[in-house]
């Protein structure tokens, strides 16, 4: 898939240049570079000719000419004949998916929908920089933080004020990601048998992690249309769970948002039933249509523990989230966290401390993108099968589609013989089923989303014929998922 980008594009994109110190067509390309790593110009996207840049600027074609060549030098552009500069990847950022869990995904044809995670918006590789200026005086200790670097701590403590939630530092521990956090709360506060209540469906990865101690998952229904909190606090009573894993903002796949009152009727029912709340907030930061987010559930429960993630709201190769908890848990969470692990890297908690600092103008400039992609896929969804049916999510990343027929497992091993990679119900079923259901991220470029929808239409298609005809369908939709 060749794409082209226009010269005013690239012109707003890369941005006034300052003229620094250092030469114009140095800025330039740098600017350029950043912003194909970044994916904000994808690879394999035509430039525009020298020309048109040079006008678009307003600088010298020597600039744009020089900008180009080191583009070249340095791996992320080729000249292609009859297609001018043309952008890429240098070779060694190309696995931009590890393998184990996507084989498929080294096909350039192949739209990978199986992972509701995007690209990095702008903003984090200059928050790597700057982290790399400030590393040197932590270079004269050992470089170990348990509990998070203290000024990290801070900074999340401070969001959740933002949000009318008062917190401490001390309330605060920096993990490695949020699926460490839960690995960390399962470690700490439950025992081989102990019950723990999920929602079903549900993110498994996050489930998995909670069973650790073998724990056994006791599932609460979460239907299209929202939670079930009469059968949920019915469910609570009688299996006298230890915790109760919940996630209320975007919930993970059904795209739910739990309003304030069904917040405080849940953390009722668990005050009632003395369980403690682990609140999954990974998508808390992703509302798309500018609406305000519900209070906290915490702002209900202070007993709660919630978990944070800066996977979603910032970049996945990150690999930071927190967990915010009553203060007087933290020290029994510490000693759990080192028989885990010993602290979360240090240069990636450095550059969370900028991306948090300056999170409202990356998470507008990502909300942006976001918004646009949900809106073209749902577009899409709407004009070509026009028979399945979804609540539009207003933020998160994925949508929750229900097939007219119970087909999502054919229908997925279909679409990926025609090049589209996308999860059925069943992998986030807790006990199997949801045949009916499919989840549809919308974290790709437009045009791949467009492209993945017909695709998917085709594979529609195909499996309903089979169904009709009472041919087997292809099922091997088994697979692992990571976000
Ligand atoms: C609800 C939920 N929690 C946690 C995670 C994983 O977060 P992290 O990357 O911080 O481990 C995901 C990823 O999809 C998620 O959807």
């Amino acid at each position: 898939m060749t794409r082209t980008i226009s010269a005013s594009r690239v012109a707003t994109l890369v941005g006034p240049l300052s003229g620094d110190e250092r030469p114009l067509y140095l800025e330039l390309a740098e600017g350029l570079r950043l912003l194909i790593g970044e994916g904000r110009i994808p690879a394999a996207t035509r430039m525009p000719s020298e020309r048109e840049l040079t006008t678009a600027l307003g600088v010298s074609r020597t600039t744009v000419t020089r900008a180009y060549a080191e583009l070249r030098d340095r791996e992320y552009a080729e000249s292609r004949r009859g297609s001018g500069t043309v952008t890429r990847l240098p070779l060694h950022a190309t696995s931009v998916t590890d393998r184990i869990f996507a084989p498929w995904s080294q096909d350039p044809d192949v739209v990978d929908l199986n992972c509701a995670a995007p690209s990095a918006p702008a903003g984090v590789a200059a928050a790597y920089e700057a982290a790399v200026a400030e590393l040197p005086p932590y270079l004269s200790n050992h470089g170990y933080y348990p509990a998070g670097l203290a000024r990290l701590r801070e900074v999340v403590a401070e969001t959740y004020a933002e949000r009318g939630l008062p917190t401490s530092p001390e309330q605060i521990m920096i993990t490695s990601g949020a699926l460490a956090g839960a690995a960390v709360v399962a470690q700490a506060l439950t025992s081989p048998g102990d019950r723990v209540v999920v929602e079903d469906p549900v993110y498994p990865n996050a489930t998995q992690a909670l069973g650790h101690r073998s724990a056994r998952l006791v599932p609460a229904p979460v239907d299209p249309d929202g939670w079930d909190l009469a059968a949920t606090a019915a469910i609570v009573r009688q299996a006298a769970p230890r915790l109760a894993y919940l996630i209320p903002d975007f919930q993970n796949p059904t795209g739910l948002v739990m309003s304030d009152d069904q917040r405080a009727e849940y953390a009722a029912a668990l005050k009632r039933a003395r369980v403690t709340p682990v609140v999954d907030e990974a998508h808390q930061a992703l509302a798309l249509d500018g609406q305000a987010m519900p209070a906290p559930f915490a702002t209900h429960s202070p007993g709660a523990i919630t978990i944070g993630s800066a996977s979603k709201q910032f970049w996945g190769g990150l690999r930071l989230g927190w967990l915010r908890v009553p203060e007087p848990m933290m020290p029994a969470l510490l000693q759990a966290r080192m028989s885990l692990d010993l602290g979360a890297p240090l240069l990636e908690q450095l550059a969370l401390v900028h991306l948090i600092e300056n999170r409202h103008a990356v998470w507008a400039a990502n909300r942006e993108r976001l918004g646009r992609q949900r809106d073209v896929l749902l577009d899409a969804l709407d004009t070509q099968l026009p028979d399945w049916t979804f609540h539009r999510p207003t933020g998160g990343l994925a949508v929750w589609c229900r097939l007219p027929r119970p087909r999502a497992s054919a229908l997925v091993a279909e679409a990926e013989r025609l090049g589209v990679i996308a999860a059925a119900g069943r992998v986030f079923a807790v006990e199997g089923g949801l045949e009916h259901f499919v989840r549809l991220p919308w974290t790709r470029p437009a045009d791949e989303l467009e492209l993945a929808v017909t695709r998917l239409a085709q594979a529609w298609a195909v499996s309903s014929s089979r169904a009709r005809t009472g041919e087997a369908a292809r099922d091997d939709s088994d697979r692992l998922t990571v976000a």
